[in-house]
């Protein structure tokens, strides 16, 4: 397969195997001393061995950090800044899913500065509080098609005092280099493809229904979703399928690059939930995502019809749309309510509270207030889509 390269909104290297070009990569970004952050479920991988040895055999001597969790917190990300600043490195690979280029973006972001990480909350102007050149530069390479988070300015970190999550924001946080390379999403097991790949479509859906006025999100989000509807249920079923993948990865990246437009509901109440309970965040979009669209109903009829006409759907308009979102969640077998989650009833007020103040929230088509939010919680709860 031909590789492929791609400017916007980073320079994207797209390919089977072009993960093997790393070493020059990080040559021509001036690395010469990367620190591998790698899940750490991959540490013992031998796709990761053999792209920490192209690096040695380079002359590029490095050195690998994988002490964090699912949900990357800010003590994890001063371990993290620690072992960077130890090891003299100059640069930084990301290996894994969002977990890994998170707390990746976010090490490359702090690890120089004088300020500590929650200084650079992306709060009003704070970005500008940084020191845009000792920021290092970030070498991303996903293992999942989800966050897309390689081609994001922002990381989502665990304040773990506060039990939230919060967004660390700056421009110069962008990987300076993607490497989409299918072969490393191959081991991905179909629960984690399955959750991700819903991750992705939250945020192509999201951005498409958000009212902000951005033609070209709203293009990519459109043909992200396209690429969802005809590979996720493949690459679910067929892991070891390069094509699927490959798309999925593309299809990832894409509504990274189209959330710019806006979030919504879903990701707000996935922020405050994911922080709450450890839960996995692409998984908690997939269960919230059909009681979120009904919540947001009355607002979307002209986008659902535009949206069930380009994706070919068997019923047009919003209850099409609905009707293949629930089809997709029932054959990746994703729960149908936050119950099956192990969520509970007893922080009802708390979540939706929270979940108005979330930063996705003003993204969604409608402002919902907090009885609104309790109520779409109650029915994610129970499994009830009439809102
Ligand atoms: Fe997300």
């Amino acid at each position: 397969m031909t590789l492929l390269h791609w400017h916007y909104p980073t320079e994207i290297l797209v390919g089977e195997h072009a993960s093997s070009q790393l070493a020059s990569v990080c040559k021509t970004r001036s690395i010469q001393r990367p620190l591998f952050i790698v899940d750490p479920a991959l540490t013992d991988t031998q796709a990761v061995r053999e792209l920490v040895l192209s690096c040695q055999s380079a002359d590029l001597p490095s050195s690998i950090f994988s002490e964090f969790s699912g949900n990357p917190t800010g003590e994890q990300v001063e371990y993290g800044i620690a072992c960077f600043l130890e090891g003299n490195h100059d640069g930084i690979v990301t290996l894994g899913g969002g977990s890994s280029i998170d707390i990746g973006k976010a090490i490359a972001l702090v690890a120089r500065q004088q300020q500590p990480l929650w200084q650079f909350e992306d709060v009003g102007e704070n970005w500008t509080k940084a020191d845009a050149n000792l920021i290092a530069p970030v070498i991303a390479l996903p293992t999942t098609a989800g966050t897309g988070s390689e081609v994001g300015r922002a990381s989502v970190i665990t304040d773990t005092q506060r039990q939230s999550k919060r967004i660390i924001f700056h421009p110069k946080m962008l990987p300076v280099q993607v490497i989409l390379d299918p072969v490393l999403t191959v081991e991905l097991p179909p629960h984690l493809t399955a959750a991700t790949g819903m991750d992705a479509l939250s945020h192509n859906l999201e951005a498409y229904c958000s009212p902000s006025y951005h033609p070209m999100a709203e293009a990519i989000a459109i043909e992200g979703m396209r690429l969802i509807k005809l590979y996720l249920p493949i690459a679910h079923i067929d892991g070891g399928n390069l094509h699927a993948r490959t798309q999925m990865l593309i299809a990832s990246t894409m509504g990274a690059a189209a959330f710019q437009k806006g979030l919504g509901a879903m990701h707000a109440l996935a922020h405050t939930l994911g922080g709450r309970y450890n839960l996995h965040h692409g998984l908690l979009n997939a269960v919230l995502m059909p009681y979120v669209l009904c919540a947001n109903r009355h607002y979307l009829h002209e986008k659902m019809l535009r949206l069930s006409h380009y994706l070919e759907l068997e019923n047009e308009g919003f209850d099409g749309v609905l009707e293949w979102i629930l089809a997709l969640r029932k054959q990746l077998h994703i729960p149908h309510t936050l119950s099956d989650l192990g969520v509970n009833v007893q922080d009802q007020k708390a979540i939706a509270a929270q979940s108005v103040l979330d930063p996705a929230a003003s993204g969604n088509p409608i402002h919902l207030s907090q009885e609104q939010y309790e109520n779409v919680f109650y029915h994610a709860l129970n499994g009830t889509l009439d809102l």
